[in-house]
């Protein structure tokens, strides 16, 4: 059999997305033009170095830390958020603040423990100046460390909370609102979008059709499926 004949066995796609062969990965945090392919990190820990020193939008300027993730490294259950704020600028550790404590109490309420069972990490590594939404210039020099993330934790089940999460990776222009709670296919993987712990901070109210309501809806599918696998 020819060589050619060989490769032709295997999925293109995955030789297409190979690296150059002149890839310096040294170069990928100071440049947003630098490709960062998959298969690039072994490691996390090679990974959250990249992101520390990273300048690739001008967030990187002033951060205190970068916030790469928490949690099982090997988590059935990857949670993705928004960006860092305030306290997770200055603990380098995602969703530790008032959202944070929310997120905690709802994964326990479903027996979720967030260090054995849940990933959790965002869309925009550093903290966007007042909290303010990431740009989309941002979210696309950020998203190969996330899709790196993704691939080196590789878990079952997929849980975008707030809007950015949701747009940034699969381009969906929806609302939360109008998805939340649907399960749906990206990449090959199992996902749901559910509301951002911040917004229902805002809305209090347990009431049926209320968000914290419909958010104990959506975690129970998440708890149940979970249970499937
Ligand atoms: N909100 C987010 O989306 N992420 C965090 O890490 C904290 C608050």
């Amino acid at each position: 059999m020819s060589e050619a004949e060989q490769y032709s066995l295997f999925d293109q796609s995955a030789f297409s997305q190979s690296k150059p062969a002149d890839f310096q990965a040294e170069l990928i945090p100071t440049d947003a033009k630098v490709p960062i392919p998959p298969s690039t990190y072994d490691s996390m820990e090679l990974l959250a170095t990249h992101c520390n020193s990273c300048q690739r939008c001008e967030l990187g300027a002033k951060r205190t830390h970068a916030v790469v993730g928490r949690g099982n490294l090997n988590a059935p259950i990857m949670i993705i958020g928004e960006a860092p704020g305030q306290n997770e600028d200055e603990t380098g550790k995602p969703f530790v603040g008032k959202a944070g404590q929310l997120l905690e109490k709802i994964l326990a309420a479903v027996k979720l423990n967030s260090e054995q069972d849940v990933y959790i990490c965002n869309m925009v590594k550093c903290r966007p100046p007042a909290n303010r939404t990431p740009t989309s210039q941002e979210v696309e020099a950020c998203k190969p460390y996330l899709l790196e993330q993704i691939r080196l934790v590789d878990p079952k089940i997929i849980l975008f909370t707030g809007a950015t999460a949701l747009k940034g990776l699969t381009g969906e222009k929806r609302g939360i609102t109008k998805i939340r709670g649907e399960w749906r296919e990206w990449q090959g993987r199992l996902c749901m979008a559910i509301f951002h712990p911040a917004y229902l901070l805002r809305n209090s109210s347990r009431e049926k059709g209320s968000p914290k309501w419909l958010m104990w809806q959506d975690i129970q599918q998440v708890r149940a499926k979970l249970d499937e696998f």
